[in-house]
């Protein structure tokens, strides 16, 4: 038997607070319990009858079995026409639109196109975690940008030292966002544009969420803001909007020579998105858009339900505009780990700590709005019933 270590970089990404939350979640289970799993952020709707039957007869035609080296053009220029329909940006599907792996793959190997190890990129914190594993896979340090309430979760664009700022060769931003679930509007934008530009940082923008959004609320593309494509790209997913996060597939678009850097990466990566799933891809955007609206519904009433149920047991929480996530403030004087665990323990609902999005994510937990609204109804119950959260302190009503 052979001995060996893990690489830094790996040991440097397990994260305790996930291990501890998995390790809870087995001990639930292990005792006879029922876990209502409201941690991980995987859509439970199902896409629309008319992708999976695109995807049936892509895969029933012998051509398709190839490397799909090159993608699809009419995947790219549905990709370009969805993107002047919704946000008024016009992109040429020859090269401003990238095709993906899932804006996971995007978002894990774009760091490989721009920074060199030691180099600095500039994440939010907290965030997702792709922003913080790209990075540190491609050995380069990390540059936190703390999002506080205070400030509307949004970075302080003007307290990035200035010679941090010299140094990032990346920006990674995310609105709505996963975990906050905030917002972010045009004057933000905009400052990203000029920050970037004075700094000449490339910017990459996660929109992942913005077609599920609330109460008529209707998020914007980086793109929309002139400058933009002089300084970052974007990535979008059709995971979350068409209920299709196992196809993995989703895009970067924008910046043309940002889009070449992660584009060669990708060459020496992997051979391109199997064509079957592109042709699913394809029937989503083109096809009818009806079932969007009831996905968004759908967590619009997921979230209300949720919101109103917490609020009854005086944890009040406030109302997001977007995503399938609520980031709750922690009612209790304990941290967010210790509160997900025993929250666990004793009613059986996994929630993330913040914490394991971020240092700065401590104090609260990400509460994922992915079962249907009888199971959400029964975590609420079960909230209800449980000791610890029966009679919360006045002082700590969030
Ligand atoms: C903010 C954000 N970006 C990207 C992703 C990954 O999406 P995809 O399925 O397109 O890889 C997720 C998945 O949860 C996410 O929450």
């Amino acid at each position: 038997m052979i001995t060996f270590e893990k690489s830094n970089r790996i040991k440097s990404l397990s994260s305790s607070v996930f291990t501890q939350v998995t390790l809870a979640k087995q001990k639930v289970l292990a005792h006879g319990g029922r876990v209502i799993d409201l941690s991980v952020g995987s859509p439970d709707l199902t896409p629309a009858p008319h992708v999976i039957e695109a995807m049936e007869r892509a895969l029933r035609d012998p051509g398709n079995y190839g490397y799909p080296l090159v993608p699809l053009p009419e995947l790219k220029e549905a990709l370009a026409a969805w993107y002047q329909g919704r946000f008024g940006v016009h992109l040429d599907p020859r090269d401003e639109v990238l095709v993906l792996m899932g804006t996971q793959d995007g978002l894990a190997h774009i760091t490989l196109g721009l920074a060199n190890p030691g180099e600095a990129v500039l994440v939010p914190d907290p965030g997702y975690p792709i922003y913080h594993a790209g990075p540190v896979l491609a050995d380069a340090q990390l540059a936190y940008m703390p999002l506080l309430e205070s400030n509307g979760f949004l970075p302080d664009l003007e307290a990035i030292p200035p010679e941090v700022a010299r140094r990032a060769k990346l920006m990674i931003i995310n609105y709505p966002s996963n975990p906050l679930s905030a917002v972010a509007g045009r004057d933000f934008f905009e400052g990203v544009v000029d920050f970037a530009t004075n700094y000449n940082i490339p910017v990459a923008h996660d929109v992942t969420y913005s077609e599920l959004a609330f109460d008529g609320y209707r998020p914007m593309s980086f793109l929309e803001v002139p400058g933009a494509r002089e300084v970052g790209i974007e990535f979008y997913s059709v995971s979350k909007t068409y209920n299709l996060a196992g196809i993995r597939l989703g895009f970067a678009v924008g910046n043309r020579k940002i889009l070449a850097a992660l584009a060669e990466v990708k060459s020496h990566v992997d051979f391109g998105v199997f064509r079957p799933l592109q042709y699913g891809a394809l029937a989503a955007l083109r096809g009818p858009q009806d079932q969007v609206e009831e996905t968004r519904r759908s967590y619009q009433r997921r979230r209300d339900l949720v919101i109103a149920g917490l609020e009854r047991l005086a944890w009040r929480i406030p109302r997001p505009k977007a995503t399938m996530f609520i980031w709750a403030r922690v009612p209790l004087p304990m941290n967010s780990t210790d509160f997900a665990i025993r929250l666990l323990e004793e009613t059986g609902v996994a929630v993330v700590p913040g914490v394991g999005f971020g240092p700065s994510g401590e104090g609260y937990v990400r509460i994922a709005l992915v079962q249907k609204e009888d199971l959400l109804e029964e975590a609420i119950e079960r909230m209800a019933r449980s000791s610890m959260l029966q009679a919360l302190p006045a002082g700590m009503k969030a």
